[in-house]
């Protein structure tokens, strides 16, 4: 029986592994944003340039700017933003709603996503592979979690503004934002792709990609 256990866990082991970034082989690799091109393996800064002033980040400190389609600002913290997670597999976000407004549905193929909120009354749900839909209104101190890749979304049912701070379990989450990804991607998906998929007419089509010609966040 321990055996077989111990193969089960074995045999496990990798997908384990994957389950979040890598992990690190050095304290820090402050990243270098000018040595390369690829967010997906940046060169550490040498220490002897590295200052306390690479661990910490303000960028989460002020309002998102809300004044767009959704009435969403996302603020990011990953490494392209904070550098000095590179390696270490994790990333916040803080998030603005203005009353009304919704961080519409998305996924992060990259990360498991939790949150808390910190202002304001917010609707969030998400849907799983199985079709099912959960969803919960939430007040400032409660918690949720998105588990990895699956599309979710976040609305303010309150009157207020809200906010809400997010931790991904990677340092680089990435985002599909399925309006955006849909009818805004640039070039665009055939019309008649979209009009088939969602079986509606090419002039329903043009009229939803006129509203994400540019992107909202
Ligand atoms: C490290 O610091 C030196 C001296 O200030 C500077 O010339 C060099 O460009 C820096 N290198 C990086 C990768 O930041
Ligand atoms: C907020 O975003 C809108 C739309 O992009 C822009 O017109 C406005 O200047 C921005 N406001 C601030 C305070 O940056």
């Amino acid at each position: 029986m321990a055996a077989i256990l111990c193969i089960v866990v074995l045999l496990l082991a990798p997908f384990l592994s994957q389950a979040a970034d890598p992990d690190p082989l050095l304290d820090f690799c402050v990243a270098d944003l000018n040595a390369s091109p690829s967010f997906a393996n940046f060169p550490c800064k040498p220490t002897t340039n590295v200052t306390f002033e690479d661990f910490f980040f303000d960028g989460l400190m002020k309002e998102g700017n809300t004044s767009n389609l959704f009435g969403v600002g996302v603020s990011q913290g990953n490494v392209l933003t904070f550098p000095a997670l590179n390696m270490l597999g994790l990333s916040m976000n803080r998030v603005d709603l203005a009353p009304n407004g919704l961080n519409p549905p998305h996924s992060h193929p990259r990360a498991t996503e939790s949150g808390v909120v910190i202002n304001g009354k917010i609707l969030v749900g998400f849907v799983t592979t199985g079709n099912v839909f959960y969803s919960k209104v939430l007040n400032p101190g409660q918690m949720f979690v998105i588990p990895r890749g699956l599309v979710h979304f976040q609305k303010n049912v309150g009157e207020k503004k809200a906010v809400i701070i997010t931790a991904f379990n990677s340092q680089n989450p990435g985002a599909v934002i399925l309006p955006t990804t849909l009818f805004g991607a640039q070039p665009s998906i055939p019309d008649h792709v979209l009009a088939q998929t969602f079986q509606i007419d090419s002039s329903v089509v043009h009229g939803i990609e006129s509203k994400f010609g540019s992107p909202i966040y």
